[in-house]
């Protein structure tokens, strides 16, 4: 198809230098300006008034009633994240509309990110901040006003073992610490051997006292023995599949947990059951947690998670994961989230890798084209 015919109406701004990369070729995009998403009836005025891409954010609801009002005329849905729980992919499959998600260019940003929630909580950055903020610092003093957990040489609880997971997993070996993998589906046999040539590695040249140790355990046994447990698993709800994982961290999982032990989850919320993780705080059954993502977005202003008795234990981001300015806005296909979109609708529109959506990396669900 000739970029010159067609209209693409962007959701959110993913960024100039993307977006002008489509426009140089003769696209015209027209991009929702404000900052909060459009109502979900403009983004169907929009299809039924012709437009023949979308691009889209977790934001965008995008449904049976979208894709019908696509009609003949949508050719894509490109979404500007590697989640796409937002996406009704049977929908999609039912219409043949093809969407495209923006995977692995987002997966050090996020395992770095959840790295860091890991190290803010246990360390207690945030309650060291306040205290110089508020000019409560007072005498050195061995043990008080509090202390941190060190992170160094514990074990970790890997709950999802995809390109986040073995990210993080990769950070976690340079801080020495015995790793737990969790996945239901498969095992990645080559990973665990080439972290464990990494671990004996550091132990010969003695950067590292202890060889450490990397296994896949069943999941209460990752619960039980980790003093971390970081969730990096797709949100699958139980009307999409049996292996459901929402409220995977229920009330019976974080009763598994140690009491010392800390929760991250940088994946989806309706993974952690935030009522069960609020009661575990209280009741003093684990030690803290770091959550960059919710049951429901933004974080309403009554969620219990907003606790002020919580704020030194439970630290709260606001999906913020991916968030750095090279993973967000890089026009460039391999290191941003903006350049894999938009060179999504360049391979679909443009009709590369034969035009056949099945054959390009991008689309979520080539099933429909096979
Ligand atoms: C972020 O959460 C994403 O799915 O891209």
């Amino acid at each position: 198809m000739n970029p010159a015919n067609i209209r693409i109406f962007s959701t959110a701004d993913i960024g100039q230098a993307a977006l002008d990369r489509l426009r140089a070729r003769g696209y015209e995009v027209e991009v929702y300006p404000e900052i909060e998403p459009p109502p979900a009836d403009l983004i169907i005025d929009k299809l039924r008034g012709g437009v023949q891409v979308l691009i889209t954010t977790l934001r965008d609801r995008i449904d049976d009633e979208v894709f019908a009002a696509g009609g003949q005329t949508l050719k894509l849905v490109a979404q500007c994240a590697v989640g796409f729980d937002n996406i009704d992919r049977a929908a999609a499959n039912r219409h043949r509309i093809p969407f495209t998600n923006t995977p692995d260019v987002l997966t050090e940003a996020t395992a770095e990110f959840a790295f860091f929630l890991l190290g803010a909580v246990s360390r207690k950055l945030y309650s060291s901040e306040k205290l110089v903020e508020s000019g409560k610092w007072g005498a050195w003093h061995p043990y008080l006003p509090f202390l941190g957990d060190e992170v160094t040489g514990k074990t970790v609880g890997i709950i999802g073992v995809g390109r986040i997971g073995k990210a993080f997993a990769k950070k976690c070996i340079g801080f020495d610490m015995d790793i737990l993998l969790y996945n239901p589906s498969s095992r990645d046999e080559q990973f665990v051997e080439s972290a464990r040539r990494e671990m004996s590695l550091r132990h010969e040249s003695g950067f590292s006292r202890v060889l450490r140790s990397i296994d896949y355990v069943p999941f209460d046994e990752a619960l039980q023995r980790a003093d971390y447990v970081s969730i990096h698993a797709p949100l699958i709800l139980p009307s999409q599949s049996r292996n459901t994982t929402y409220h995977l961290i229920d009330r019976d999982a974080l009763q598994k947990m140690k009491p010392t032990a800390y929760l991250v989850n940088t994946s989806r919320g309706p993974v952690v059951d935030e009522r069960a993780l609020y009661d575990a705080l209280v009741a003093n059954t684990i030690a803290g947690a770091a959550l960059d993502v919710y049951e429901k977005e933004p974080l309403p202003a009554d969620s219990p998670l907003l606790d002020p008795a919580l704020r030194d234990r439970l630290r709260l981001f606001h999906h913020f994961g991916s968030g750095t300015k090279e993973t967000r806005l890089s026009p460039d296909p391999d290191t941003g989230m903006a350049g894999r979109c938009v060179q999504a609708v360049i391979d679909m529109i443009e009709g590369a890798y034969g035009g056949n959506p099945a054959n390009m990396p991008f689309v979520v669900n080539k099933e429909a084209f096979k």
